[in-house]
């Protein structure tokens, strides 16, 4: 048995240590990249809001985001799977899952995120969110809204921060009549696409 911390006191330490390592390296492969508090805070009145039950993050890092989503989905009574294709992220985040006491609700997977979402089952997501490489996005579209159930929720990260970047993508989003999308200023851009809930 480990013994397990409050979610809050190890986000806390995430955040901590997020900043200053990404402040320290110069290499990109060895920075958390954490999403802001304040996003972590929306992402978690998104879950709760919409009752997000079945829930797929794409970009793990050190799993901090997750954190916030596995809070969440506690209250849904849901389930987070998140993806991460480096070994050492993957591993640090398993060790704060279960430092955090959420690793019942978080399947961790250690892979290709192309790949999960190849195998996922259509109209099986209720909120995905979106937070790895951005230059694959718009291959990774069909295959998105493939998975979205209807009324369901992407949120992609970095929509403000890397905005010419992430532009091909929104524009295929928002070129689709099945979703409804907007633009929110919280932390580094979060861009959100729902999909009608009748099709
Ligand atoms: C911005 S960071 C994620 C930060 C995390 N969501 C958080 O806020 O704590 C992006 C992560 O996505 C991972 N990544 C990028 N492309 C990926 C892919 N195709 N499959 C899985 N992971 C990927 C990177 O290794 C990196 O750790």
């Amino acid at each position: 048995m480990h013994e397990t911390r409050p979610v809050s006191a190890v986000k806390a330490e995430l955040e901590a240590f997020g900043a200053a390592n990404d402040r320290a390296v110069s290499d990109g492969r060895e920075r958390m990249l954490n999403i802001t508090p304040d996003t972590g805070e929306f992402l978690g009145v998104l879950v709760r809001a919409t009752g997000a039950r079945r829930i797929l993050e794409v970009g793990t890092s050190n799993g901090y985001s997750t954190l916030w989503l596995a809070e969440a989905a506690m209250a849904t009574g849901g389930q987070v799977t998140t993806v991460e294709w480096a070994t050492d992220k993957w591993v640090k985040a398993g060790e704060n899952f279960a430092a955090a006491g959420v690793d019942g609700v978080v399947e961790s997977l250690h892979a290709d995120a192309e790949k999960v979402l190849e195998r996922q089952e259509e109209a099986s997501l209720d909120l995905i969110f979106l937070d790895a490489d951005r230059g694959r996005y718009p291959d990774w579209w069909p295959m998105l809204r493939r998975v979205l159930c209807p009324g369901g929720l992407l949120v992609m990260d970095n929509a403000t921060s890397h905005a010419e970047e992430v532009a091909p993508f929104l524009d295929l989003v928002e070129d689709d009549p099945a979703f409804s999308t907007s633009l929110v200023p919280v932390g580094k851009g979060e861009f959100l696409a729902t999909r009608a809930a009748s099709p």
